[in-house]
């Protein structure tokens, strides 16, 4: 972590939580993230409980992201839900790209280019996933697969903009697996991408905070959070649990 930056740590709740299931959550997270200087916390709770996730947060350091969205602002898209529809919500951004998404929903490159550029405009900050497969990273294409969704995926943002975009590097064989990346890897990967930021703007490749996320857990997150490149988490499994999540919150104090 840099000071320069400061650190996020997020919760991706995927399909977890009824709204009943979000108010215990949030009622015991408040009380063990409200003394986390420094640092930025957030959850990204299903559509159904974004609206009363954004209530009980309210005051709070805790923010509320959605985990999409489409990038037309309205229209035919049955069961979809636009840029304007979250920020109306007071929603702080919205995650996209997520490894899940691409593979099970086949989010595409193309859209995900859309969409970083709609959730800019309406205000909201995006957290935009990329990250290799176990087979790419054995073909050693890990910055080959790396380049091209960083240089698909931000094609549509002006590069003052860069640095309103949060990046995520999630190797797709940390996730949900407990087979999290070494130091050295998360490292070599969150350096990659900054300097990919780096060859449109040097500027804003200092500004742009870089996430960790794959089997981020309370025991490994202190030395992933260290990191000199990483400026924080995206935490899927260990985020539907207070206590876990907010001991992540606290290596990043
Ligand atoms: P995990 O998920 O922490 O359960 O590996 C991370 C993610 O999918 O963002």
């Amino acid at each position: 972590m840099s000071s320069e930056r400061t650190p996020l740590i997020a919760g991706n709740w995927k399909m977890h939580k009824t709204v009943a299931d979000a108010e215990d959550l949030i009622q015991a997270l408040l009380p063990r993230v409200s003394t986390s200087d420094g640092v930025e916390v957030a959850i990204c709770p299903p559509f159904t409980a974004l609206n009363a996730m954004v209530d009980s947060t309210r005051g709070s350091r805790v923010q509320v992201f959605a985990q999409t969205m489409h990038f037309a602002a309205q229209g035919a898209f049955t069961g979809e839900i636009s840029a304007a529809m979250l920020s109306e919500l007071d929603v702080h951004g919205v995650v996209l790209g997520h490894s899940e998404r691409r593979a099970l929903f086949n989010e595409t490159d193309k859209a995900l280019a859309q969409k970083v550029a709609a959730a800019l405009a309406a205000g909201l900050t995006p957290i935009l996933c990329v990250g290799e497969t176990d087979e790419e990273r054995e073909r050693g294409d890990t910055e080959r697969k790396l380049r091209h969704q960083i240089k698909e995926d931000l094609s549509k943002v002006a590069e003052a903009e860069l640095s309103k975009v949060v990046i995520a590097y999630e190797p797709i064989w940390a996730i949900g697996t407990g087979k999290v990346a070494t130091p050295h890897q998360a490292q070599e990967a969150a350096g990659f991408i900054r300097a990919l930021v780096g060859d449109r703007s040097k500027e804003q490749s200092n500004l742009v905070r870089v996430l960790y996320g794959g089997s981020v857990k309370p025991e490994n997150a202190q030395e992933l959070l260290a990191l000199a490149d990483v400026d924080g988490a995206l935490v899927g499994g260990a985020s539907l649990e207070a206590e876990s999540f907010a001991a992540i919150v606290a290596a990043a104090g």
